[in-house]
């Protein structure tokens, strides 16, 4: 009833675990495959090893989280063996991200981590990139993030998704543009904002990093309309992410045309086995109302 199809690969269910949520180590991976997650998506990875902001690095807030963990990366080295281990203690279809600060950088990265064989490759391109004046995203510039899907194309024969930010004026510009240059799917969204958190006993941004990306419920709204826009744009699948945390938000973005959904901050609101919970929570609402698969679900708020 809820299984799924991203690019040929099999999912028991629609759910995934989203990027930078459990890290890269496989235990903790396999950890969320076993409470239900119907695929898993590394941290984002980058050739070289990579430390973090300082703490703290994560804020809630009554309509979220803010994170500025800062793109740390255990490095390449590390995230390929990572990715082999879970391979070979799991069936479920793992994602690689990959993230890079110059565009070359990106093909060299997916050239090596399709070493370890990830059923997918999820390109981070919500991030600065240092060849660009004020260190303007990849993502957030058409040209750039085609030419980021380009080269990561040539570099590699594993299904590729693109993950695009919502900090856009145009998101249909950018789907469209990272389609035309091959992506095989696209991911949305990466975090919102950036946002800011203040102590106003210490009159001090809560983060060390001051600001950083929002996630979780506030997110959701935007999220979905992010989806929403993207389907009427474009064919290939999409995974969207932000802000679900139950079956009824994992229903509203199918209907919105996502083919299946990232869930990041909502393993921190409902535990680890929050897949198993969404997955009860969709069958639920599928038998009550009638849905025998999930096909009828996927891009339904198009039809009204
Ligand atoms: C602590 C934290 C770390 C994250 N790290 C990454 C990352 O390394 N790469 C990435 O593409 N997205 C990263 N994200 C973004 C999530 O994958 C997801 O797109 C976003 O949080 C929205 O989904 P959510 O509302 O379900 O959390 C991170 C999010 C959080 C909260």
């Amino acid at each position: 009833m809820l299984s799924t199809k991203l690019c040929g690969i099999k999912l028991d269910n629609p759910t995934i675990l989203a990027s930078g949520i459990l890290g890269v180590t496989a235990s903790s991976l396999i950890n969320a495959a076993n409470n239900g997650a119907g695929a898993v998506t590394t941290k984002s990875i980058s050739l070289e090893e990579r430390k973090g902001h300082s703490n703290p690095v994560i804020v809630t807030f009554e309509g979220g989280m803010i994170n500025a963990v800062g793109l740390s990366s255990p490095g390449i080295e590390n995230g390929i063996e990572e990715v082999k281990e879970f391979k070979k203690r799991s069936k479920t279809p793992i994602i690689a991200s990959i993230f890079a600060s110059k565009t070359a950088e990106f093909g060299e990265a997916a050239k090596r981590i399709s070493e370890a064989k990830p059923d997918l490759i999820e390109v981070n391109i919500s991030c600065p990139n240092v060849e660009a004046e004020f260190g303007k995203l990849f993502a957030a510039d058409a040209k750039v993030a085609a030419s980021v899907t380009e080269i990561v194309k040539n570099s590699t024969k594993i299904p590729v998704f693109v993950k695009l930010s919502p900090n856009v004026s145009n998101i249909k510009e950018i789907a469209k543009a990272v389609e035309a240059a091959g992506a095989d799917g696209i991911t949305a969204v990466n975090t919102a904002g950036p946002g800011m958190v203040i102590d106003i006993k210490t009159a001090k941004p809560i983060l060390h990093n001051k600001m950083g990306g929002i996630s979780g419920a506030a997110l959701r709204p935007i999220a979905v309309r992010c989806v929403y826009d993207i389907y009427e744009t474009v064919k290939i699948p999409i995974i969207g992410t932000g802000g679900i945390t139950n079956g009824r938000d994992a229903v509203e973005m199918l209907m919105a045309g996502a083919t299946a959904v990232g869930i990041g901050s909502g393993v921190y609101y409902r535990g680890i086995d929050v897949f198993k919970k969404v997955c009860s929570e969709i069958e639920e609402f599928m038998k009550k109302e009638g849905y025998k698969n999930l096909k009828e679900i996927i891009g339904k708020a198009h039809e009204n």
